[in-house]
């Protein structure tokens, strides 16, 4: 009754012989004994083939990953050695891909409200190019000219005035955004006639990104039919299409794969006419799927006549998403992945406030009881990314698997990490 779906567990996800299951060949029981829970487990052949799919889809240099999904320096190397761009939003996500080795010009950086300092810092270290977002960070730049080294190569964020079906909180694409040059007011095309005669900058290209968890193909071929359209008279080298592409977090979900969105998108490019080469920023297609957290279950509470809380080691500060947006999630037990799930619990995590919710009513087997090490799948993007230290809890490790064998790649934090920056 009510088994766990399979399109939420990673590819090399597999059942062995006593019912329990082996994400990379390693049992899922193996790597909480010896990590510890909460603890994040990706399956890293699952990253590469999502990485390749992407890669084959799109074409080679055209797939940049967006690094706000899920990074570390493992993440971005293996992003990098798949042949992919890195998206990076910030100094801190561009010093991270800096110190995974990444090449700077591999490197593109985006945000909405970059400080001098950052724009500095990207054009000395020689990113790929800056996503440019209003016309403030124009005036930057050219404030910046004279230190040199060069002209930076720029893109323009535009707002196509496209309304992507997803939550609010996550759509960018409308006119009501602070992301990005409004398109329909004419901002868009002042940005285009201001950055093609600065001296200043380098205009390469145009850029847009409608939100994210988007399903709905027709949101992107709308978006590439405005793009295509406002784009075709500057005849620029570049067109970037962002990310967005939604993935099934639950039972009964069913998002495209990367090759539907890729042929959607350039088919409707094809069709437009568009000469310019086509990117595209994925970040949750990449890494969501591949991933899924452990946990311990530390308390059970019946409240006879209301409902039963489960209480496992982790929380809000380890997945902000269902807090945040109200993101739906499925459970199971590592020991019985096929088992029944016949039981109705809310799962909570372990922080002081009520909306402290996991999964406001999960499917879970019956004899779910202390002690169990409980799995939630498809937390592989925006969750240890958005992990906070709220409550001072430490944040989980992230592990690895593959072929058999766990490798730590980020350790958990300890106790001491926590009056790290204290100085005095
Ligand atoms: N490109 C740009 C400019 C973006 O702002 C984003 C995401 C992406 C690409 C990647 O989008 P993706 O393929 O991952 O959908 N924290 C939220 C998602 C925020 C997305 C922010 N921008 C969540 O947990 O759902």
């Amino acid at each position: 009754m009510n088994p766990l779906p399979h399109n939420v567990l990673p590819d090399t996800a597999h059942v062995l012989s006593d019912g329990s299951l082996a994400i990379g060949g390693v049992p899922l029981l193996d790597v909480a004994a010896q990590y510890g829970t909460p603890v994040f487990v990706y399956d890293e052949q699952h990253l590469r083939n999502r990485c390749r799919e992407a890669v084959e889809s799109f074409g080679a240099n055209r797939v940049v990953y967006a690094t706000k999904a899920f990074l570390c320096k493992a993440m971005a190397r293996l992003a990098h050695e798949e042949g992919l761009m890195l998206d990076v939003a910030t100094a801190g996500e561009l010093y991270v891909a800096l110190s995974a080795g990444v090449p700077a010009d591999r490197c593109v950086f985006h945000g909405n409200n970059k400080s001098l300092a950052e724009l500095r810092y990207a054009i000395a270290s020689g990113v790929h190019h800056i996503n440019v977002d209003s016309f403030d960070e124009l005036d930057r730049l050219e404030t910046l000219a004279s230190e040199g080294p060069g002209k930076p190569r720029i893109a323009l964020r535009i707002t196509p005035g496209v309304e992507a079906h997803t939550h609010e909180f996550i759509a960018t694409g409308q006119d009501d955004s602070k992301f990005g040059f409004n398109l329909g007011n004419g901002d868009a095309l002042r940005a285009v006639t201001r950055a093609q005669r600065s001296s200043a900058v380098e205009l390469i290209g145009l850029h847009c990104h409608i939100g994210s968890n988007v399903f709905a193909a027709s949101s992107f071929a709308r978006a590439a039919e405005v793009m295509a359209g406002f784009a075709a008279p500057f005849d620029l080298p570049e067109l970037t299409l962002g990310g967005g592409l939604g993935v099934a977090y639950v039972g009964g979900e069913e998002a495209p794969t990367i090759s539907e969105w890729a042929r959607v998108l350039l088919d409707a490019c094809r069709s437009l006419g568009v000469r310019s080469a086509v990117n595209v920023e994925p970040g949750r297609s990449i890494v969501a799927n591949a991933a899924v957290t452990l946990y311990t279950v530390g308390t059970i509470k019946q409240i006879p006549g209301v409902r039963t809380y489960v209480a496992v080691d982790g929380g809000m500060s380890d997945n902000a998403r269902p807090i945040l947006y109200g993101s739906g999630y499925e459970a199971f037990l590592p020991r019985a992945v096929l088992g029944d799930r016949s039981d109705r619990v809310r799962l909570v995590g372990k922080h002081c406030e009520s909306g402290d919710i996991l999964i406001n009513d999960a499917a879970v087997p019956a004899d779910l009881r202390v002690g169990d090490v409980l799995a939630t799948p498809v937390t592989g993007a925006y969750g240890y990314s958005m992990s906070s230290n709220y409550n001072m809890v430490t944040r989980p490790p992230v592990v690895f698997v593959r072929n058999g064998e766990s490798r730590l790649v980020v350790r958990r934090q300890e106790l001491a990490d926590l009056v790290s920056l204290d100085v005095d």
